[in-house]
């Protein structure tokens, strides 16, 4: 029986209930609080968050309205992941703890859900990708029994992360195990912003939200991406499963010119394998870009990457191929944020990416299918 086509979404969050509920307990960011007059609750994550933080209800914590979004919008499956910023604010002690109990509460939330309605599979509704304690002064064991508990949980396929590791980066050399237990787990890396760049950069103009989720998130993702790529991670690990957050922010676009600056730096040059541009054809990126251009332009700089494989003899018709990048990109939707500001039937945000899939230039309804779901089915091992 030919598999279905399924629409999956690999960017969707949750704050569970008991980190929700740790977040109401805390009187400094992040934190939840009710407020006085109105008894709505407001999410404050930023440090300098603006506009008195975002009102947050059942969208970000209950399993049903998860649910209902999806039916809403017509996706099959969702593979949710805590939403930031993580255990992050944590001393190690209470992360390893709470880690643990997340991705318990985790595998619960996804193996509990439905089947998708068909006679001819177990295919669950929900997935997720678990969380790791990564704070300063963490052990590397805690980190890798971690890493051992998701990979020993059914329905968790992989981890989110931000970018801070373990309090300097993700170059950090004492991460090499951690890299190394997830290549082995064959765990998903979900790579996500926080932090987003210095709020001085983002002037004294009030415009709310949009500098640090427009700009400064994907600042943040590039950054965080471009130093993993210099550390020679991707050498040391060839095959670390990476997939990063809003297609990877502003490293397609800016890779020609990372690897010019490097080929002008002989230490850097001298410590990686290849060109700059070929660690972008490793990549998972997701295909929450909004706009049909974007979506072409991220998928002709996977494409690419082949011809920077030493001693590759593609051809220049192959490597112009964005066909071939769609391969790497999957659908996300960032639910429960973006949410329409009035009553509307469908979200806005959902519909924008799901038309801009549809309308690339150069990809196939082969290749869109995958993007909507196949790709997501393949790389995280869910049979249909
Ligand atoms: N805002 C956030 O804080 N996190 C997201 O993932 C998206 C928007
Ligand atoms: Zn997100």
């Amino acid at each position: 029986m030919a598999a279905r086509k399924l629409l999956v979404d690999i960017h969707t969050h949750v704050y569970l209930p008991r980190y929700a509920s740790v977040l109401r307990s805390r009187s400094s960011v992040p934190l939840i609080r009710t407020d006085a007059s109105t008894q709505e609750e407001r999410l404050l994550i930023l440090d300098h968050e603006p506009s008195g933080g975002r009102p947050v209800g059942p969208q970000y914590w209950d399993r049903e309205e998860k649910l209902k979004f999806m039916d809403k919008h017509g996706i099959h499956v969702s593979v949710v992941s805590s939403a930031n910023p993580w255990l992050d604010f944590l001393p190690a002690s209470q992360a390893h703890t709470l880690a643990s109990e997340l991705n318990t509460d985790l595998e619960e939330y996804c193996s509990t859900s439905p089947l998708l309605a068909s006679n001819d599979t177990q295919l669950k509704r929900l997935y997720g990708f678990g969380l790791l304690p990564l704070v300063p002064s963490i052990s590397t064991t805690a980190l890798l029994e971690i890493v051992n508990q998701i990979s020993s949980l059914p329905h968790l396929k992989g981890l989110i992360m931000g970018t801070k590791g373990i309090g300097k980066g993700l170059d950090d050399p004492a991460l090499d195990p951690v890299w190394g237990a997830i290549e082995k787990a064959g765990l998903v890396v979900f790579l996500h912003p926080h932090y987003g760049v210095d709020a001085s950069a983002y002037g004294e103009l009030d415009n709310g939200h949009v500098l640090p989720l427009a700009l400064g998130f994907p600042f943040e993702t590039t950054i965080a991406a471009t130093r993993l790529i210099l550390s020679g991670v991707f050498d040391r690990f060839p095959n670390l499963r990476l997939l990063l957050a809003h297609s990877g922010g502003a490293l397609p676009a800016l890779s020609s010119r990372l690897a010019s600056c490097i080929d002008h730096d002989p230490v850097v040059a001298s410590r990686l394998k290849h060109d700059a541009r070929f660690y972008l054809g490793k990549l998972y990126l997701d295909a929450v870009a909004y706009g049909p251009e974007e979506l072409g332009f991220v998928s002709d700089t996977i494409a690419r990457a082949a011809r920077y494989e030493k001693g590759s003899s593609i051809s220049i018709q192959e490597q112009l191929d964005r066909s071939i990048g769609s391969k790497r990109m999957l659908f996300g939707t960032d639910h429960p944020f973006f949410p329409p500001l009035s009553a509307t039937e469908k979200w806005r945000s959902v519909v924008e990416n799901l038309e801009a899939i549809d309308a690339v230039q150069g990809w196939s309804d082969v290749n869109k299918e995958g993007v909507r779901g196949g790709n997501a089915m393949e790389l995280l091992n869910l049979s249909n």
